[in-house]
């Protein structure tokens, strides 16, 4: 157990750095696994997520940045900042190549299960035995709690491929070291896993369903972004921005600081999650705010188009 998912990445990347060592990262992706990397003197190589195949990993490019000095490769499903579902098969491809390349995968599933779209989730830990899988997870997505602060960090490797590497007992040393979760959320937690109601989980994925296509809807009607495909899943989408339509606005952040400023509309530019001129858009918001939200996009659009 871990406080949230983030002392999970944190644990993680603590334990595989060493003098030389690299990781591979998806493109675009959550910073957190950036900034942890640095932090442990690790170095990142950045593989990238496509967008014309729903954002599916390019295995190529994994295989081509990988050398004798990398020690895992991370994804991130169902998607931040994609909103995107892997599939099985795909999930299986994945595995693979990290078996030919002999590195374990870190899979952050802190979005499982909060998939609405016709792509199923898939637990990646399903695939333990042709790769070692790490999984990360925490309450507080699904079960909309962030800040109760419980995570977890479980091993599907039932061929032992882990064993003798050293990870497992670097990562229960760092823990050992580290601060647990609060005891009354430990001791909560049995009940929250195993007692919750069914009814909640279909109001949030309802609620994010009507979100997506809100956001699939409104965006057709603003011509300077484009939404390569409707989120599956999660509360993010990524959409491309084209700034041949817009008079006077040089990148995504500019971008972003005019519609704040103009609008009262926060949206996170693409360059923090590695896609320059891109935007990132949360829907997790009202239904209402987020129709106002993006209606106010609109605005801003039709004030400064070319
Ligand atoms: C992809 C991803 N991983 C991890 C986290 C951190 O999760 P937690 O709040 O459980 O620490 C987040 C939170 O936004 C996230 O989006």
């Amino acid at each position: 157990m871990t406080v949230g998912c983030t002392q999970a990445i944190e644990a993680i990347l603590t334990v595989l750095a060493r003098p030389g060592a690299n990781i591979l990262l998806p493109r675009p992706g959550y910073p957190y696994y950036d900034a942890r990397a640095k932090h442990s003197h690790l170095e990142i190589r950045y593989f990238d997520l496509l967008p014309d195949k729903g954002w599916e990993v390019d295995l190529k490019s994994v295989e081509d940045l990988a050398d004798e000095s990398t020690v895992a490769m991370v994804i991130i499903n169902p998607g931040n900042p994609c909103g995107s579902v892997y599939s099985y098969q795909h999930l299986k491809k994945v595995a693979e190549t990290a078996r030919k390349l002999g590195i374990m995968v870190i899979v952050d599933e802190v979005y499982g299960h909060l998939a609405f779209g016709d792509t199923p989730f898939v637990p990646m830990g399903v695939f333990g035995s042709i790769a070692p899988v790490l999984t990360l997870g925490s309450i507080s997505k699904r079960w909309i709690v962030p800040g109760w602060r419980l995570g977890w960090l479980v091993t599907n490797d039932p061929n032992g491929f882990l064993k003798g590497t050293g990870v497992l007992e670097s990562l229960k040393g760092f823990l050992d070291i580290s601060p647990d979760p609060v005891t009354f959320i430990q001791g909560a937690v049995a009940h929250i896993l195993e007692k919750t109601n069914d009814d909640f989980f279909s109001k949030i994925i309802c609620i994010l369903r009507e979100n997506a296509d809100i956001c699939y809807e409104k965006i057709q009607e603003i011509p300077c972004i484009t939404l390569p495909k409707k989120p599956e899943a999660g509360m993010f989408v990524m959409v491309k921005l084209n700034l041949s339509l817009l008079e006077g606005i040089k990148d995504d952040m500019e971008f972003c600081l005019k519609l704040a400023k103009e609008e009262s509309v926060i949206v996170l530019p693409g360059i923090v999650v590695g896609m320059k001129n891109w935007l990132r858009i949360t829907f997790a918001v009202e239904p209402s705010s987020l129709e106002d939200g993006l209606g106010r996009i609109k605005a801003f659009y039709e004030r400064h188009a070319k």
